[in-house]
């Protein structure tokens, strides 16, 4: 039975001074990082500007909501040498990216699906404070976050349109009342945000190192793009859709429709798909939520970037953004057994969600030609940084040309842990193996360190590059640091 009303207190009407600097990564280009300071202000409050060398840069009012507005600056610093910009009387050291040398942190599933708004902070937040000592220590040039950077499940709850979502929708709301249910949305969705950006740990890495991000389903709802036409396509599915957008563009990506950023295969955010390019390396994200359906993972618009993306020139690193892993235990035989017991159905929802699904086998054979495409040129590589399962784990997967394509899986950095004999399951089911492309058989092992492929202890990952080469090295919340792995 859900609760009555929303559990979550008005968190913007709380507000005393802006939330910010957040920093996005808006694109690479011209040697220049073209970055988004955010911020998250009072009503009525002034806003004062980035200063750089003297040059005072004026933030943008780019949206309003009930207690508080949202602002944004946007600048550019030097995109492969240290440099720095004041706020409010603060410097704040930016690392840069550095062909040579550089170290990027990817996070993933910053939350939990009940209650995570009453979380006790310290232990909710553990892995950041980890990792902001991380940063003070050997300086982040990005930071990564590859998909339920907020928990939003909550969101629907305390309107009457939506409190039962997804099992009971009304059939034909009026408009006054979707209207309502906007207003109750965006405000929702906007405390998400500030709980999660209200916190020492993040707020010290996010107004000092860029952040990337790419969406999954808890950024929208549970399963979003897996749960059925008759949910995703209702006036309310569609209404919590826009919203949800709207808060991504605005709180992960700094930016509204009709101005988005450049790093985006599609200036009209159709998908949310992007690519960076640095010296000797290449981020790629394709958005595996906005087009998704229960027979497609993603539309024509966001297949069409990861294609070009497999013809266009790449030298050296390409580091593939999928929100869920791309090579993984052998899911589809679990798929079949709980398609065949009627209690475990609601779970086949969750199975949609990966490629391993037996309804996206086409898709996940055509994304491993394209990645194998990539990584079939001189000169470069590729690898697929995931996150989706709340465990550490890794994958190997040869491409017939001497090179190995590795899956780092890194999740949660505040989701807690599954029970371990979960990760016990996935281990012994691992063993079974697959091949989606005949010859090129995927190989689940354990990270450097560990005698089962799956770890159940909260985790991030970091990619360091040194003398040339990229290595990762996993943070483990009760082992610790993992070696550094070669990939
Ligand atoms: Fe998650």
């Amino acid at each position: 039975m859900k609760p009555a009303t929303a559990p979550s207190p008005p968190l913007s009407a709380h507000l005393k001074k802006p939330l910010g600097p957040i920093l996005m990564l808006d694109d690479i280009r011209e040697g220049q990082m073209h970055l988004a300071a955010l911020f998250i202000a009072p009503n009525g409050q002034e806003m004062p500007p980035i200063e750089l060398d003297g040059i005072s840069i004026s933030a943008e009012n780019i949206a309003t909501y009930q207690h508080v507005t949202i602002w944004r600056c946007r600048f550019s610093r030097p995109a492969t040498d240290p440099s720095h910009y004041r706020w409010n009387g603060n410097r704040f050291d930016l690392a840069g990216c550095p062909e040579g040398a550089m170290q990027i942190a990817y996070v993933s599933c910053n939350g939990e699906e009940h209650g995570d708004l009453t979380r006790d902070g310290d232990e909710r937040n553990a892995m950041w404070r980890q990792l902001a000592e991380t940063h003070d220590q050997t300086p982040l040039s990005l930071l990564l976050h590859g998909g339920d950077q907020v928990y939003a499940d909550e969101v629907t709850l305390g309107h009457p349109l939506s409190h039962d979502w997804p099992d009971r929708l009304p059939r034909d709301p009026s408009r006054g009342d979707l209207v309502d249910l906007r207003d109750h949305l965006r405000e929702r969705f906007l405390d998400r945000y500030i709980a999660v950006y209200d916190t020492a740990e993040h707020a010290h890495l996010a107004a000092r190192v860029p952040s990337l991000m790419q969406w999954d389903d808890h950024d929208i709802c549970d399963g979003w793009g897996s749960l059925r036409r008759s949910r995703t396509y209702s006036p309310v599915g569609q209404m919590l859709f826009d919203c949800a957008r709207e808060a991504a563009l605005l709180f992960q990506h700094g930016c509204v429709d009709g101005d988005l950023p450049a790093r985006f295969a599609d200036p009209t955010g159709l998908h949310l798909g992007w690519s960076i390019t640095a010296p000797g390396l290449r981020l790629l994200a394709p958005d595996l939520r906005s087009e998704r359906s229960r027979r497609e993972v993603m539309g024509t618009s966001g297949w069409r970037m990861m294609e070009g993306a497999g013809h266009t020139p790449a030298p050296g690193r390409t580091f593939v953004m999928s929100s869920v892993p791309v090579l993984g235990p052998r899911l589809s035989v679990l798929e079949w057994v709980m398609m065949a017991i009627p209690s475990m159905q609601k779970y086949e929802d969750d199975l949609r969600d990966q490629w391993q699904s037996r309804a996206h086998r086409d898709s996940w054979q055509h994304l491993l030609e394209i990645l194998q495409r990539i990584a079939s040129l001189d000169g470069q590589d590729v690898t697929v940084l995931s996150g989706e399962i709340h465990l550490a784990a890794r994958g190997e997967m040869a491409l017939g040309t001497g090179k190995v394509m590795h899956q780092l899986v890194a999740s949660g950095i505040s989701h807690r842990a599954p029970p371990k004999a979960w990760a016990r399951f996935l281990d012994m089911l691992a063993r079974f193996g697959d091949s989606p492309l005949p010859g090129h058989p995927i190989q689940m092992r354990p990270i450097p360190g560990q005698s089962h492929r799956y770890v159940a202890e909260r985790n991030y990952l970091l990619l360091r590059k040194s003398e040339g080469n990229w290595q990762a090295q996993w943070a483990l919340e009760d082992s610790g640091p993992s070696a550094w792995m070669p990939l």
